[in-house]
C-alpha cells in the first residue's frame, strides 16, 4: 500500500518508491503537513512554535496557530495569514473554516467532472480527506491520487454545497504544499509569442513571487511548470521539487516565503481570472496539480515527470511512432489551392514524408488573416471538387492527411459573426478589442459547441482525417458572456476551458481514426491539459534553429520530447542549413515545413535521408531517457542525449551557437551508457565502450557557424 493511515496519530502517510509524505490532523482541525521528501521510515512527529500576533482556537495558546504551522490546505480569513488555499464566500466574507471529518483510501481514482486528468492504471491509489465547515454549509474533500512507481503525487479538490443557497468560492488552489524551509532557487520559464520558454533560475525572496496567466490560456509568457531546488542543484546533484497544473486556462502558481523564512507552495485557478458559483446540492471540482520530488538533481526531476506525463498524461497514441509530416504554413501562408497541394502531396511521398499538413486558408474567405475564421466548409475557389475529393486523391498518391483548425476563434468578418455577433465574447457597451483581426468563441455556451460539433461533422463527415492541428490565436479581452447571467459572468475563464476540453473529447470520439497536434501560435498552450488531447505541440513559430534550440533545451526540463513537434523551415537552399535544422529539430519529433516544390533535387534527397535516418532513432527520442549536458544560455552549445530503458540505443546531440569557442574540446559524461556494452555510432561506424561513453566522449567544438554533431549509439 502506498497510502496509510497510522490511526493513534491521526497520521496519512504517501510512500512513492523513492519518496515519502505525510500529514496529521491536529486539534481534531486542521492538517498539519510534516514532511515531504526523500523517503524515511521514522516521520517525525510535528512540532509547533510560538509567535505573538497569531490567532488560535480558544483552547490553545499563540504557538498552535494556523498562521504557524505547516498546512496541507489553507483557508481564507481564518488565522493563516499567507497566501491561501480556498476562499468561500457564503456570507459575503470569504472567510471558511474547515474542519477534518473522515478519509477513505481507494485504487483507482475518481473522474474530474470534464477536465483533463492523470490516467490511473493498477497500481495508481487515491486518499480522499473530508472537512467540513458549518459555517458555510460546505463539504470539502481534497484528493491525493498517488503514482508510486513514478513517484508521482497529483491534488485536486471538490466542493460541495450541503446549504440551500448558492456560496462563491473566490480563489482555489488545489495544491498547497508547506515546508519548514526556503533555501531554494525558484525555476521557471517566461516568454513571449515566436520567443517561447526563457529559462529563469532565482534564489526565492521574503514575500510573494509568482507565475500565472489572466489569459485565458496558459500562454506563452509564464508555463505553468515550475520548480524549487536546493541552491546547490545541478542536474545530477541536489533537491529539487518539480509542480505543475493539469490545466489549459489561466492559473497561478505561487510561491511565498513567510514571517519565520518557510514556504508555501501553491498550484492553482488564483483568483484574478477565476470564480465560481456553487448551488446548493452542486459540487465544484477543481483540476488537478501534480508534484515530484528528486534528491539527485533536476535530472532526475525531469525524466519523473517525462515518464509520468508519457504514460498517464499523453493519448495512447503518442507512444507509437509520430508522422514525420510536412506542413504547408511557412511554406505557402494562405496561397494553397488543390492543385498546388496535390503536387505537394507527390513530392512528399517520393521524398519519404508519412503526411502533409493542410494549415490555415483551405476555408470560407480564409485568403489573409482578416476573415473566414468561424466558417468551416472548404473554400471552393481554392477546391472546386470539394475538400473529400481533395482528400481521396492526397491518399491515393499513399500519403497520409492532416489539416488545421481553429474553432475557439471567430473573425468579425465572417458568416459566422455576422449570424451570430452575440456568440464572441464581450462586455455590454465595449468595443471589443480584436488581436490578429479576430475575436474568441464563447465556448462557454452550449450553443456554440453544439454550432461547431454539427459544422464539423458536416464538413468532415466521410472525410479520412488522419490529422488535426488545433491552434488558437489569440488571447482574452473584455470577458464576458451574452448567455451567462450577471452573477455568473466571472466564471468564464473556467466554463470556457470546461467548453474547449468537451469539443476537444468530441474531436477524439467522433474522429477517432484521427490524432491531434495543438498549437497556440506555437508553444502558448504548452501545458499538461492540451497534452491529454494532442500526441504533440507545435513548440514555437519560430523555426529559426537558434531559437528553437533554447526554446526546447527548456521545454525539455518539464516536459517529454514526444510532446514537442519540431520543423526543420526554409533551409534556403542550403546543405549545411538544412544539416543543422535538422539536428535541432530531431530534438523532438521531427516534420519539415517548406515549399517542397521550390527545393533542388539535392536537396530533397537530403531531406530523404534525414527522414530515412530519423525513423532509425525516433523511438529513442519519443520513449528514451533524457539527459541534459549543457543548457545553452549557459553555455555556447546545447548538449544532451536520450538512452533507451535497456540502454542499448543512445542519441547524442551537440549543437553549436553563434559565437561558439573554436577548437575547444569537451569531454561529455554519457553516465546512462552500459559500461559491459560496445557501442557503434550508426553514422560512423565508429565503435566506443560503454566505460569509455561514462568517461566521457570527446567532441571538438568548430566554431563555424552551423555546426551541429549527433551520434546514434548502438550497443553491439
Ligand atoms: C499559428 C500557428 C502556425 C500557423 C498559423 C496559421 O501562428 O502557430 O503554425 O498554423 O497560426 O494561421
Amino acid at each position: 500500500m502506498s497510502i496509510r493511515f497510522i490511526k493513534d496519530k491521526k497520521r496519512f502517510v504517501i510512500n512513492t518508491k523513492h519518496t515519502t509524505y505525510a500529514f496529521e490532523v491536529v486539534l481534531d482541525h486542521y492538517l498539519y503537513h510534516i514532511y515531504y521528501g526523500k523517503r524515511i521510515s521514522n516521520v517525525p512527529d510535528p512540532v509547533f512554535t510560538f509567535l505573538s500576533f497569531a490567532p488560535h482556537v480558544k483552547e490553545c495558546n499563540e504557538s498552535k496557530s494556523p498562521d504557524l504551522f505547516p498546512q496541507e490546505f489553507s483557508c481564507y480569513g481564518a488565522g493563516d495569514y499567507r497566501p491561501n488555499s480556498l476562499r468561500l464566500s457564503a456570507d459575503g466574507t470569504g472567510v471558511c473554516d474547515f474542519v477534518y471529518h473522515s478519509y477513505r483510501i481507494f485504487k483507482g481514482r475518481l473522474d474530474l467532472d470534464g477536465f483533463p486528468a492523470a490516467r490511473a492504471d493498477e497500481h495508481t491509489q487515491t486518499l480522499e480527506v473530508t472537512l467540513l465547515d458549518e459555517g458555510c454549509h460546505c463539504r470539502l474533500k481534497l484528493y491525493y491520487t498517488v503514482f508510486a512507481d513514478l513517484d508521482i503525487i497529483s491534488r485536486y479538490m471538490t466542493v460541495e454545497n450541503l446549504g440551500d443557497t448558492s456560496v462563491k468560492i473566490e480563489k482555489c488552489m488545489p495544491l498547497t504544499l508547506d515546508m519548514l524551509r526556503s533555501d531554494f532557487d525558484m525555476i521557471s520559464f517566461y516568454g513571449s509569442h515566436f520567443n517561447e520558454m526563457h529559462f529563469q533560475r532565482v534564489p526565492l525572496h521574503h514575500g510573494t513571487q509568482s507565475v500565472y496567466s489572466n489569459r485565458g490560456a496558459s500562454s506563452p509568457h509564464y508555463n505553468p511548470f515550475i520548480a524549487l531546488c536546493s541552491h546547490n542543484a545541478t542536474e545530477e546533484r541536489g533537491e529539487v521539487y518539480g509542480f505543475n497544473f493539469v490545466y489549459s486556462g489561466s492559473f497561478l502558481d505561487e510561491v511565498d516565503v513567510d514571517q519565520q523564512s518557510r514556504v508555501r507552495v501553491q498550484i492553482g485557478l488564483g483568483s484574478e481570472s477565476f470564480s465560481y458559483s456553487i448551488d446548493a446540492g452542486e459540487t465544484f471540482c477543481s483540476p488537478e496539480a501534480v508534484m515530484t520530488y528528486s534528491p539527485t538533481g533536476i535530472g532526475k526531476m525531469t525524466r519523473n515527470f517525462h515518464n509520468f506525463i508519457r504514460t498517464h498524461i499523453m493519448p495512447p497514441a503518442s507512444l507509437q511512432p509520430h508522422p514525420v509530416v510536412l506542413n504547408t504554413w511557412e511554406a505557402c501562408y494562405f496561397n494553397i489551392d488543390e492543385a498546388k497541394l496535390l503536387d505537394f502531396a507527390k513530392e512528399a511521398k517520393k521524398t519519404g514524408f508519412d503526411m502533409l499538413v493542410m494549415d490555415d486558408g483551405w476555408f470560407g474567405a480564409r485568403n489573409h488573416d482578416h476573415a473566414g475564421l468561424g466558417d468551416w466548409y472548404e473554400n471552393r475557389t481554392k477546391f472546386p471538387d470539394g475538400l473529400a475529393s481533395f482528400v481521396r486523391k492526397v491518399k491515393a498518391e499513399g500519403i497520409q492527411f492532416g489539416i488545421w483548425v481553429e474553432p475557439e476563434m471567430v473573425n468579425p468578418d465572417s458568416d459566422l459573426f455576422r449570424s451570430h455577433p452575440d456568440w464572441a465574447l464581450q462586455t455590454v457597451g465595449r468595443e471589443p478589442l480584436l488581436s490578429r483581426h479576430q475575436l474568441v468563441l464563447d465556448m462557454s455556451n452550449p450553443q456554440v459547441l453544439e454550432y461547431l460539433m454539427k459544422q464539423f461533422d458536416e464538413t468532415f463527415r466521410g472525410i479520412e482525417i488522419d490529422y488535426f492541428k488545433w491552434d488558437m490565436n489569440r488571447h482574452m479581452a473584455h470577458v464576458g458572456s451574452m448567455h451567462l447571467p450577471s452573477d455568473k459572468q466571472g466564471e468564464i475563464f473556467f466554463r470556457y476551458m470546461k467548453g474547449v476540453y468537451r469539443l476537444l473529447d468530441w474531436f477524439r470520439d467522433h474522429f477517432p481514426g484521427a490524432v491531434i497536434e495543438t498549437c497556440s501560435g506555437g508553444g502558448g498552450r504548452y501545458d499538461l491539459g492540451m497534452m491529454q488531447y494532442g500526441i504533440q505541440i507545435w513548440a514555437s513559430d519560430n523555426t529559426d534553429p537558434y531559437y528553437r534550440t533554447r526554446i526546447q533545451a527548456s521545454a525539455l526540463m518539464g516536459y517529454p520530447a514526444a510532446t514537442m513537434s519540431c520543423h526543420v523551415s526554409n533551409p534556403k537552399e542550403s546543405l549545411a542549413s538544412l544539416d543543422y535544422r535538422y539536428k535541432v529539430a530531431v530534438g523532438g519529433m521531427l516534420g519539415y515545413e517548406l515549399n517542397i516544390l521550390k527545393m533542388s533535387d539535392e536537396i530533397k534527397s537530403e531531406m530523404a535521408k534525414q527522414i530515412a535516418e530519423y525513423k532509425t532513432f525516433e523511438h529513442v527520442i519519443r520513449l528514451g531517457d533524457y539527459y541534459n549536458l549543457a543548457f545553452p544560455t549557459k553555455y555556447p552549445y546545447s548538449a544532451y542525449y536520450y538512452a533507451t530503458s535497456d540502454r542499448t540505443e543512445i542519441l547524442l546531440t551537440v549543437i553549436e551557437k553563434y559565437q561558439c569557442p573554436q577548437g575547444q574540446t569537451k569531454r561529455l559524461k554519457i553516465k546512462a551508457a552500459n559500461p559491459g556494452a560496445t557501442y557503434v555510432d550508426a553514422r560512423t561506424g565508429k565503435q566506443y565502450s560503454g566505460a569509455s561513453l561514462k568517461e566521457g566522449i570527446v567532441i571538438d567544438l568548430t566554431g563555424e557557424p552551423m555546426s551541429a554533431h549527433l551520434f546514434h549509439l548502438k550497443a553491439l
